[in-house]
């Protein structure tokens, strides 16, 4: 197989040729010609439905098309057969000796047969980005999970990325900040659990603020001084977003998550009049009630306010002139924002008034729903907000249990790596295994549960398949895998295949999706279709070649499994 491509794309083409020879069809009618993973077996190994969709074109019954086009083309040598089928569906069965040779080809390759489509290009990712002197809350929580899953998969799929935390560390709070912090802050808690009390003497700043208009009038005074660079509050500000900062650096260690760059929206403060001025030269803003504004109605979006009328910039304002600067700085082909649901109509206004300024950068904006904690998830009361590192804490602790039940003879500190792995991985894996756009529910037996869709099930059964090699080479200290050919007795065995050399596309599709929940799926299902291989057949006991090629699968399954969840940012520990 011509390499760097992955099945769908190799049929696909093929498909194309074949559809183009048959009926003379133009590059637009052939952009419809695609081939795509069949959903039950019954369907062959890999379809394509065009003909049904030409059949109006063509003015041909469906299944005379899918016909025509099966037989007037030389399929690749992947293909055993094509069959016609239901309505004029073309169903690809590929050859067993092909996908046994494919087998072969990713047992020898460090990187499973997954190709490098992103080399040569760039993409900033802006994930995690909370904000200072505020707990991280579980959007923050959720970027930082689903941010990190794709930014790892988009730099194993080649693409140089640029990961940027693009902290919240400038904006209008920091007067009543400042009020509160040098009125009822507490040397104590400041130390304990410094965002914690900032957050607090920010409200209490907030809430006096509403009801005295002295203390109003003195934050706002903060601010401006601030502003203004005034040395004092400038210490200050620098003071809260180090200690913040050195708090969420303790979270991203612990999920070991590392940026390339935190760069807080001050970082662009200097750049705000000067993209409001473009926008003003460029016509696209103008004066309203006193403000500056960008009339989206063309685009059918609110209007965006750039400057408001007391001079200050917006959230917007910020986001834009970060555009320009990134696009300066890295060049980029995209930038990919990970944030809650609730930033959509943010981020429609800002890429629509970057269109309108020219800039040629792919923005994309992936967006993820809430997640729910239900009553009891912590052992200890919390209050409302919820602690990211309390839960942590937490999956530990119920993953050490699970570990000393599961391998009471290991040694202690053993038992508590094993413990932090599994515990962590449950709590992303219980993330990212959702569909991110839906409202996702945490809780504790599914995200720990060991025979279900869960981190602990996957880094159990990558362990578990891990020592079948082991335990080969225990008992046969001179034989020789390699020296064995990868063949199919046992119809588990080439279901098992067809999904290992699925895994290239299904991280495509990933990819192209932005939905870590597709790498999820697919490792679930793999580990299922194992699980059934174990059960069913016998390895060591099998006859000479037939066990060395069961133990070489296994080989390629545990390498795929681990591969797949370090891509989801999970460890999967050699013993359980
Ligand atoms: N700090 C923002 C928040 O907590 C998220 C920032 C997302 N990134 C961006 N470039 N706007 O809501």
């Amino acid at each position: 197989m011509k390499p760097g491509l992955t099945i769908t794309e190799l049929l696909t083409d093929a498909a194309r040729v074949a559809f183009g020879a048959a009926f003379g069809l133009d590059a637009t009618a052939l952009g419809k010609v695609v081939v795509v993973a069949s959903g039950a077996d019954r369907f062959g190994d890999y379809q394509c439905n065009a003909a049904l969709a030409l059949a109006k074109t063509l003015r041909q019954p469906p299944r005379e098309v899918a016909e025509r086009a099966a037989s007037e083309t030389k399929w690749p040598d992947a293909v055993d057969r094509v069959e016609i089928a239901g309505a004029g569906f073309l169903n690809f069965h590929l050859r067993d000796a092909w996908l046994a040779a494919r087998i072969e080809e990713m047992a020898a390759d460090a990187r499973l047969g997954v190709p490098v489509p992103g080399a040569g290009h760039t993409i900033v990712m802006d994930y995690s980005s909370p904000n200072v002197a505020k707990p991280m809350h579980i959007g923050h929580i959720r970027s930082t999970i689903i941010g990190h899953a794709l930014d790892r998969l988009h730099r194993f799929l080649g693409y140089r990325v640029i990961a940027d935390n693009h902290v919240g560390d400038w904006g209008t709070q920091f007067g009543i900040l400042i009020m509160g912090y040098r009125h009822f802050a507490e040397k104590d808690a400041l130390k304990d659990s410094p965002v914690d009390e900032l957050e607090r003497v920010y409200v209490k700043s907030y809430e006096r603020s509403a009801g005295d208009p002295t203390w109003l009038d003195q934050c706002r005074h903060e601010l401006v001084k601030l502003q203004a660079g005034n040395a004092e509050n400038r210490a200050l500000w620098e003071e809260f977003v180090k200690l913040s900062l050195r708090e969420f650096e303790r979270i991203y260690a612990r999920l070991g998550v590392t940026f390339d760059l935190v760069r807080g929206e001050s970082h662009y403060n200097e750049r705000l009049p000067g993209v409001v001025e473009r926008l003003r030269q460029m016509g696209l803003a103008e004066e309203s009630e006193g403000a500056q504004v960008v009339f989206l109605d063309d685009e059918k979006l609110p209007v965006c306010i750039i400057r408001k009328s007391d001079g200050a910039f917006n959230y917007a304002t910020t986001d834009l002139a970060t555009v320009c600067s990134r696009v300066a700085e890295f060049k980029p082909d995209r930038i990919v924002y990970v944030t809650d649901e609730r930033q959509q109509l943010h981020f429609r206004q800002v890429f629509a008034i970057c269109r309108k300024m020219g800039i040629a950068v792919d923005l994309q904006h992936v967006w993820f729903g809430l997640m729910r904690l239900p009553e009891g998830t912590f052992s200890t009361r919390e209050g409302n907000v919820i602690k990211l590192e309390r839960l942590l804490d937490e999956a530990e602790a119920r993953a050490l249990a699970i570990v000393r039940e599961a391998s009471p003879e290991m040694d202690p500190a053993q038992q508590a790596a094993v413990a932090r792995a599994v515990g962590i991985g449950a709590v992303k894996y219980s993330d990212l295994s959702q569909n991110p756009q839906s409202t996702v529910t945490f809780t504790w037996k599914k995200a720990l549960s060991l025979d279900g869709n869960s981190a602990p099930y996957l880094q159990y059964a990558c362990a578990r398949i891990a020592s079948v090699e082991d335990k080969y080479h225990e008992r046969f200290p001179a034989g020789e895998l390699g020296a064995h050919a990868v063949r199919f007795s046992e119809p588990v065995e080439r279901a098992l295949a067809l999904k290992l050399v699925r895994f290239p596309e299904t991280l495509m599709l990933a990819a192209r999706s932005y939905k870590p929940s597709v790498i999820a799926d697919y490792l679930y299902d793999l580990a299922q279709t194992y699980s059934s291989f174990y059960q069913n057949v016998p390895f060591l006991k099998a006859p000479d070649g037939v066990r060395e090629s069961r133990v070489r699968l296994c080989g390629v399954i545990a390498r795929t499994l681990r591969q797949g969840l370090a891509l989801l940012g999970i460890e999967a520990p050699e013993r359980i």
